[in-house]
């Protein structure tokens, strides 16, 4: 790990993140009144008591269309990055990442800004890279977005040899590569104090989990069944050992309904994820995933709608405290290091599993308890 100080390296078992909540919305495609607005004084709000909760990331998504429903389905979101300089200098230890497109920052804006956030938060800052799949946004940039997954993913490569040789590098240097030519390429300051900051990647292809091996901390990857993702973690964690030489990580993706009894939670769910969910943009979304994206195979997408008005597709973690804290165990078993969450309203529903599931996850010996 590059960075010992981090919250990301502490020794809990079940790390967990807060997950886009700089999007309207957030994970939930719905049009229930109390929807996630993704104001900035919500964001902070919520930053602030993350952590003072000892939560050890906050996750953006970054997105530059929303999906055209009713319910404005991430039709508003904060840009990333400012996103995360801001909230770096509004806390004190929580990990804070930005989401890139590599095909959308020039990697020598890249280099800089994501140092100049890093020593914002005293080394907290890191990096969820994304190379590409949404092709509506990359028309919105005026680019076309590769239709092989290996361009898309050699493109990324270069793209982050040149941001690491710009953070390590003291000397210009040129570069003549595939995509770019670059004279006397430079950057200062370096990362705070010469640390490189987290990296985290969340692909599903092949070509785009041989790319995370190879350059990421951690790997966020989709659940649908817990017992596959077991293999799929040791397989992947070995993968990276033998190839590379490298240990990574690799992180769920889920969202959470907790409700004094299990029936309010499930009642719940059923109100803003199927009576009043945002259809139109839950077809958008289905449709995108499904033409570009390898995250879902087309029996996935068929069977699990529900999920992807609850939360984007990932997984489902619904009911009373102790429901709650047994899937979290379940995930942590299963090999993740942790998993990212997201809420319906993160600001109204946070405070109740941060005193209802926090204390039942320390009890498991699963997160240490975090003093004030
Ligand atoms: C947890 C998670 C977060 C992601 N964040 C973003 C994002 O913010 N913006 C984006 O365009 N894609 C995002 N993606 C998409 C991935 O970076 C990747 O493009 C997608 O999973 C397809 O993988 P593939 O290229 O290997 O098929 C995310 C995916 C996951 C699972």
């Amino acid at each position: 790990m590059n960075r010992s100080g981090s919250a990301m390296a502490n020794t809990n078992r079940l790390k967990l993140g807060l997950f886009s909540p700089n999007c309207s919305g957030g994970l939930a495609v719905t049009t229930v009144p109390e929807r996630w607005a993704a104001g900035w004084d919500d964001n902070r709000e919520l930053a602030v008591a993350a952590d003072q909760a000892g939560i050890e990331f906050l996750l953006p998504v970054a997105r530059w269309l929303g999906y055209g429903g009713a319910g404005g389905f991430h039709a508003s979101s904060l840009e990333s990055v400012t996103w995360a300089a801001g909230l770096l200098a509004a806390t004190q230890r929580i990990t804070v990442l930005a989401t890139v497109h590599t095909a959308f920052t020039h990697p020598v804006m890249a280099a800089k800004q994501f140092a100049t956030a890093d020593h914002i938060g005293h080394g907290r800052f890191g990096l969820n890279v994304v190379c590409g799949w949404n092709a509506p946004e990359y028309r919105l940039f005026g680019l076309a977005l590769p239709q092989e997954h290996r361009e898309r993913y050699a493109y990324g490569q270069e793209w982050l040899d040149i941001v690491r040789k710009l953070w390590r590098e003291e000397p210009a240097f040129d570069w003549d590569g595939r995509h770019f030519h670059l004279q006397q390429a430079t950057s200062c300051p370096k990362p705070w104090q010469g640390l490189e900051p987290i990296i985290f990647n969340a692909a599903a292809s092949p070509e785009g989990r041989d790319f995370a091996i190879r350059n990421s901390d951690f790997l966020l990857t989709s659940l649908v069944d817990l017992d596959k993702t077991r293999r799929e973690v040791a397989s992947l964690k070995s993968l990276a050992a033998e190839r590379h030489g490298r240990a990574i990580d690799m992180l769920g993706v889920s969202y959470v309904v907790c409700r004094p009894t299990r029936q309010e939670a499930l009642d719940y769910h059923r109100y803003y994820a199927e009576k009043l969910a945002d259809e139109a943009s839950v077809d958008r979304l289905m449709a995108l995933l499904g033409q570009h994206a390898k995250s879902f195979t087309p029996d996935e997408l068929r069977q699990h709608r529900v999920r992807f008005a609850g939360g984007h597709g990932t997984y489902p973690v619904i009911g009373s405290p102790d429901d709650v804290a047994d899937e979290l165990e379940r995930i942590a078993d299963a090999g993740l290091a942790g998993t990212t969450i997201a809420f319906v309203n993160y600001t109204r529903e946070f405070p109740y599993f941060r005193d209802e599931i926090l204390p039942r996850l320390e009890r498991r010996g699963l997160r240490q308890a975090t003093h004030q």
